[in-house]
């Protein structure tokens, strides 16, 4: 940006991010030059491409910290070693497991948290005794003091840096062997083998489980997922899942329109066309005739156990069996709602956004997450989860992680390059 389209984007919306050529060496300073009206965050290094264009940061209470000046930052540290150094480390970077470095966290995040410490709403935490006889004052110039202070270093790449597994190309892999029954991405040319496209993944799951423990009784599917363990067997599912259904490619005998009328009852579970809403219930759109008139009979005479469709299958005479399952056999089939799940590498991208390019927020009060210690960000992702630590935006984001994301967002963060900030509080005019 050219200095005067500089100035007017000041003037425009109050705050801008400035690139300085000064390089990493710059020391990370916080000034305080005449009266807030607009807040500068200077970064370094240099990142000329990556750089948002600015930061808005209203004014408010806790932006004190960034008015603080090299006397505050030093009376800080005087703070810092005597009550916080030793488990924080000096210069503010943890060698000790579970506890988060501070070096070059964000100030106004810092402050914040010191606040909420201090009323408790981090539980079970050493920090609440802490703090606990810290006034205001304090507490301000111990965050600006830890952001004045240069990052720690980033983990190695290679650390933690398992493989990343496709789950939906493992489940295509662990699923080779049932193509020939089940029929090439699920969809069954077999009369009396079921498709498996077009069905829940949490069905898909629980029925591979129901005859791996003899709950469904199948000798020969119990002895094909008896090898199979729990992870493959979710990454089958998802991969059937996935698949696009199509109705099975095999004949069926019965007469679709008495079969439709008989079908009324079913339609509360099993949805009006076959295509089931809930996912512990199958759909039965597009399944091989011969399968379901098995399945229904099997329910009929108890060798499938099913407290539902035992009494629901009863009452059919042989026909009537015949029927549903034509009618069912000839409805369209659809996908079942389930996403691939996300990369970690997509996965950071939506926490990049609040939490700025490769962990490094540029908002004072979002904290930075590069190069912080894996252990802590795992621990706080989990508190997040629980309800611990109340966030209303992470409490959403965390929610939907998985145990293995969890792993490696932590091992991924740990392992950014972190970029300290400064923050500069500028005139309005
Ligand atoms: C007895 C060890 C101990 C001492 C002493 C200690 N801390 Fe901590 N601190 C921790 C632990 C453990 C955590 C992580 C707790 C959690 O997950 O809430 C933490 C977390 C923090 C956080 C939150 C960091 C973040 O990224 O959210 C801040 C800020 C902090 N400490 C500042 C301080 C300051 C300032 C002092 C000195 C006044 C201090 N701590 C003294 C152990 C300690
Ligand atoms: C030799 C043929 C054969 C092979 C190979 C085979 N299956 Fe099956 N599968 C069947 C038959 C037959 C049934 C119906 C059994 C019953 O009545 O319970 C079935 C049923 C199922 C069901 C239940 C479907 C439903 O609608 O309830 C699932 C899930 C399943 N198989 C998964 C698999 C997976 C995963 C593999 C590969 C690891 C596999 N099958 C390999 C023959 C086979
Ligand atoms: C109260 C809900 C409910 C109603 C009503 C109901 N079902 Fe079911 N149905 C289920 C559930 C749940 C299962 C899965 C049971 C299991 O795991 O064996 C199931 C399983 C089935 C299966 C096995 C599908 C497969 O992929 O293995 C068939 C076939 C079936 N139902 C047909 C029918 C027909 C035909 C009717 C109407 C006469 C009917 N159902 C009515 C809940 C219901
Ligand atoms: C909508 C904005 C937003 C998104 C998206 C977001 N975060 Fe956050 N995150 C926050 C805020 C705000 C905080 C501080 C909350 C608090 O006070 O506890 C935070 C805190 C954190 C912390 C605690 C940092 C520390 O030092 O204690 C971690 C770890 C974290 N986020 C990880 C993530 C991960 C991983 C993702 C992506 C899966 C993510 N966040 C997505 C806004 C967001």
């Amino acid at each position: 940006m050219s200095e005067p389209v500089k100035k007017a984007f000041i003037a425009r919306i109050g705050t801008v991010f400035l690139n300085i050529s000064a390089g990493r060496s710059l020391p990370a300073l916080i000034t305080a030059v005449g009266i807030a009206g607009a807040l500068l965050a200077l970064g370094y290094p240099r990142t000329a491409r990556t750089q948002p264009a600015a930061v808005t940061v209203a004014n408010g209470e806790d932006l004190r910290p960034l008015y603080a000046n090299a006397e505050d930052a030093a009376e800080g540290k005087r703070l810092a070693n005597a009550s916080c150094a030793g488990c924080h480390g000096a210069n503010g970077i943890s060698i000790t497991p579970d506890v988060p470095h501070l070096a070059g966290q964000r100030p106004v995040y810092l402050y914040d948290e010191l606040r909420v410490y201090q009323s408790g709403g981090r539980s079970n935490s050493p920090m609440n005794n802490a703090v606990k006889f810290l006034n205001n004052d304090a507490l301000i110039k111990l965050a600006a003091y830890y952001a004045s202070l240069d990052p720690a270093q980033p983990e190695s790449a290679n650390a933690g840096n398992v493989a990343e597994i496709d789950p939906v190309q493992a489940g295509k892999t662990a699923a080779a062997a049932c193509a020939g029954c089940h029929g090439d991405a699920g969809i069954s040319k077999t009369p009396g083998m079921p498709s498996l496209a077009g069905l829940d993944p949490k069905y898909l799951t629980a029925a591979m489980k129901a005859y791996k423990d003899g709950q469904r009784k199948n000798m020969v599917m119990a002895a094909l997922v008896a090898s199979i363990n729990e992870a493959d067997m979710d990454n089958i599912a998802l991969y059937y899942a996935l698949q696009t259904p199509a109705r099975a490619q095999t004949p069926s005998t019965g007469n679709q329109m008495t079969g439709k009328a008989a079908a009324a009852p079913c339609a509360g579970c099993h949805g009006d066309q076959g295509v089931s809403a809930n996912p512990a219930t199958p759909s039965l759109a597009g399944q091989d005739a011969e399968y379901v008139a098995a399945a229904l009979q099997a329910y009929k005479d108890g060798s499938r156990d099913d407290a539902t469709m035992k009494g629901l299958a009863a009452a059919l005479a042989d026909g009537a069996i015949k029927d549903l399952a034509a009618f069912y056999a000839a409805q369209q089939p659809h996908s079942p709602s389930v996403q691939k799940p996300l990369s970690t590498a997509e996965w950071a991208g939506r926490c990049d956004r609040c939490h700025g390019v490769n962990g490094n927020s540029i908002d004072p009060r979002s904290p930075a997450l590069a190069a912080q210690r894996a252990d802590y960000l795992t621990n706080v992702l989990h508190a997040y989860r629980t309800g611990a630590r109340r966030s209303p935006a992470m409490a959403a984001m965390s929610a939907v992680l998985s145990e293995q994301d969890v792993e490696k967002l932590a091992a991924h963060y740990a392992r950014q390059q972190p970029r300290a900030f400064v923050y500069m509080i500028v005139p309005t005019k």
